[in-house]
């Protein structure tokens, strides 16, 4: 991927990976806009990091959604990378019947859907601008922490959409590419608990390892313990899944 002289949008960039990500595109000397939900959270980026540009907006809302691409489109006519970073992860006992059905869709709304509904409504001027699609899934792609079920589901969707996304978009330009990180220190890890299959690598260390695979033109990039979790669901299916059980099981919620 060519790293500087880019416009880039990215989700969920006000906190964790998503900023990590803008603050290092911005150093390469590029443009970057982030997105979040929470107006406060962007206002304290922009004020700690006046150069970049924010937006409020929720991916798990299409009107939200369409606004904003009418909004970067005219704003931002050079835009040519899409970050699809936005995210949630919760823990979920799946023995107990959820008081809120609704809710029990949020994660897939958001990681999955959020994704789909971007990828859709940024389409056309990624093709104009033979830009490049970066979705963020997650080594849990690979093998469950059975402790968020329906996270990891969503993880795993994302990363067999964006195998599709790829054929389909071979011809016209447009590079797509899977970040699919390991544990990392943020505010989403911030209930796991450190160690064992489990461990957290820190932003920074993810930045090195994902810029360095950026740079060699990786199409997917699986940082750390995500490419060792990529071998050893094929290698030993039934270990991994059980260490993984092991070291999530006390994550289950009581209800
Ligand atoms: N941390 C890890 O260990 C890890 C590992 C593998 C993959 N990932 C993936 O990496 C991505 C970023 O995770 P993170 O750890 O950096 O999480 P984080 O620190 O909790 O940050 C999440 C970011 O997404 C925004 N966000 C959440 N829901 C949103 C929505 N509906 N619309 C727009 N923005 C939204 C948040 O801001 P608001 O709350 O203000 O909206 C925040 O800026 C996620 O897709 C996650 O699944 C993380």
């Amino acid at each position: 991927m060519k790293l500087t002289g880019r416009t880039i949008l990215i989700t969920g960039g006000s906190a964790g990976i998503g900023l990590a990500f803008a603050l290092k595109f911005l150093e390469l000397g590029n443009t970057v806009i982030v997105t979040g939900r929470r107006q406060t959270v962007l206002n304290e980026v922009k004020a700690k990091y006046p150069k970049l540009h924010t937006i409020q907006g929720d991916v798990a809302d299409s009107a939200q959604i369409a606004t904003l691409a009418a909004r970067v489109k005219a704003e931002y006519p050079k835009l040519d990378v899409l970050m699809n970073n936005a995210g949630i992860m919760l823990h979920k006992n799946l023995k107990a019947a959820a008081a809120d059905l609704n809710g029990l869709m949020a994660e897939v709304n958001i990681n999955v859907g959020g994704v789909i509904r971007m990828n859709s409504a940024f389409i056309d001027i990624l093709v104009a601008n033979k830009g490049t699609v970066i979705n963020v899934s997650s080594a849990l792609a690979f093998v469950p922490l059975p402790s968020a079920p329906i996270y990891c589901a969503t993880k795993a969707a994302v990363h067999s959409y964006t195998q599709s996304l790829r054929f389909q978009l071979e011809e016209t330009g447009v590079e797509v590419i899977e970040l699919m990180p390991p544990g990392v220190e943020t505010d989403l890890t911030a209930g796991l608990a450190e160690g064992g299959s489990v461990a957290l690598m820190t932003t920074d260390e993810l930045i090195k390892k994902s810029f360095a695979a950026l740079k060699a033109g990786k199409l997917e990039i699986r940082p750390g313990q995500s490419n060792q979790l990529a071998f050893l669901r094929r290698l030993a299916p039934d270990f991994i899944n059980k260490q993984l059980w092991k070291a999530s099981k006390k994550l289950v919620p009581a209800e």
